[in-house]
C-alpha cells in the first residue's frame, strides 16, 4: 500500500489530503476563500494566490500530524499543475516541489481536470475503464470518453461558457451572490420550471457541443422584463440547462463506442436536479450511473492525491522542473 499527499490550489479552495492507494482518505483539509471573494462577485486571482500562500503550509503540517506521518513516509506528492489561475497553481506546485526535493519523494504533477475525471474511481472501486464522463465545473463543460489513466478522448466541449459559469452568471442576474450554483438550485425548488420560455442552445444540432452564453442572456432579458419571479427564472434556467445536457449527451454517446457507465464530476455535479436527470438518462440508455459524493465533486485535494495514486501505480512521476500550465487541455 502507498500513501500520497495531494495539493489543490488552482481556484478558490486551498486543499490538502492524504489518500492511500487502497482508496482511504486518511486526512484532509479544505479552506474555502468564498468570504474573501464574495464582495467582488467572483474569484480575484491576486487575492486567491495570497490566500493559498498563507494557508497551504500550515494545512500540510496539520494533515501530516493527524496521520502521524513524516514527509519521508510518503510514496508521492501530487499537486495540481494546471489548468487554473496561475498564481494559485504556482503556490501549490512550488510547495510540492520543495517538499518532494527536501524529502526525496517523487513529485506527480496533476492536471486538475484529470483529478475530476478519476475522482469517481476513488469513491467506487468497481468503476472500470472505459466510462463516459460529463465534467461540469465553473471553468469546464466537457463530455469525455475515459479509456484509462492519461487516456481521455474529448467528445464534446463548450463553445462559450461553462455550465457552472452559466449558473454563477444567472445567480448574479438574480442578485443571489457568489458562488451561484447552490443558490440557484435552492431557489429553483420554489419555482415553476415551465414558467419562463428560454432557449436550449444547440439542442437538435448534430454537433455534440455545448453553448450557454445565449441562455444566460435570455435569463437576463426575462429578468429585466419584470414579468417573472426570481424563483421561476431560476427553475426555468435550470431546466433549460438540464435539457441541453441530456440532448448533448445523447448526440455525443451516439457517436461513440458504447460505454457501460455514465459518470458525472465537477462542481455542478453537486446539483441534485442535474444528478437525478442524469440518472434517468443513464437508466434509459442501459448505463450504470456513478456520481461521486458531493465533497468529491467540488474542488478538493483527495481527487488530486487519488490521481497521483493512479499514476504512481503505473510507475509514473514528474521531474522537479515541471512547469505550471495555466491552460492545459486533457
Ligand atoms: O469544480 P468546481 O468546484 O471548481 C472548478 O473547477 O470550477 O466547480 C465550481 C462550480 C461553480 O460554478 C459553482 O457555481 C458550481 O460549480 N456549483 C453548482 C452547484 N454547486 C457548485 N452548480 C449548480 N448547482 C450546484 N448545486
Ligand atoms: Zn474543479
Amino acid at each position: 500500500m502507498g500513501i500520497v499527499l495531494g495539493i489543490e490550489s488552482s481556484c478558490d479552495e486551498t486543499a490538502v489530503a492524504l489518500v492511500t492507494t487502497e482508496r482511504e482518505i486518511v486526512s484532509q483539509r479544505i479552506a474555502s476563500q468564498i468570504e474573501a471573494h464574495a464582495p467582488y462577485g467572483g474569484v480575484v486571482p491576486e487575492i486567491a494566490a495570497r490566500a493559498h500562500a498563507e494557508k497551504l503550509a500550515p494545512m500540510i503540517a496539520e494533515v501530516m500530524d493527524e496521520a502521524d506521518l513524516e514527509l519521508a513516509d510518503l510514496d508521492a506528492i501530487a499537486a495540481t499543475a494546471g489548468p487554473g489561475l496561475i498564481g494559485g497553481v504556482m503556490v501549490g506546485l512550488v510547495s510540492a516541489k520543495a517538499l518532494a526535493m527536501a524529502s526525496d519523494v517523487p513529485l506527480i504533477a496533476i492536471n486538475h481536470l484529470e483529478g475530476h475525471a478519476l475522482s469517481p474511481r476513488l469513491a467506487d472501486a468497481s468503476l472500470e475503464f472505459p466510462y463516459a464522463l460529463l465534467l461540469v465545473s465553473g471553468g469546464h463543460c466537457q463530455i469525455l470518453r475515459v479509456e484509462g489513466v492519461g487516456q481521455y478522448r474529448r467528445l464534446a466541449t463548450t463553445i462559450d461558457d461553462a455550465l457552472g459559469e452559466a449558473f454563477d452568471k444567472t445567480a448574479k442576474i438574480l442578485g443571489l451572490g457568489y458562488p451561484g450554483g447552490p443558490a440557484v438550485e435552492k431557489l429553483a425548488l420554489e419555482g415553476d420550471a415551465k414558467a419562463v420560455p428560454l432557449p436550449r442552445p444547440l439542442v437538435g444540432s448534430g454537433e455534440p457541443h455545448f453553448s450557454f452564453a445565449g441562455l444566460k442572456s435570455a435569463v437576463m432579458r426575462a429578468q429585466q422584463s419584470g414579468e417573472h419571479s426570481d424563483a421561476d427564472l431560476a427553475a426555468s434556467f435550470q431546466q433549460a440547462a438540464i435539457d441541453c445536457l441530456l440532448d448533448r449527451l445523447r448526440v455525443s454517446l451516439d457517436a461513440s463506442e458504447p460505454m457501460p457507465a455514465l459518470v458525472v464530476a465537477g462542481g455542478v455535479a453537486a446539483n441534485a436536479a442535474i444528478r437525478s436527470a442524469l440518472e434517468g438518462f443513464a437508466a434509459k440508455h442501459d448505463m450504470r450511473f456513478v456520481a461521486p459524493p458531493m465533497a468529491l465533486c467540488t474542488d478538493n485535494a483527495a481527487m488530486i492525491a487519488w490521481a497521483g495514486a493512479e499514476r504512481l501505480a503505473l510507475g509514473q512521476s514528474d521531474p522537479l522542473d515541471f512547469v505550471a500550465r495555466p491552460r492545459w487541455p486533457l
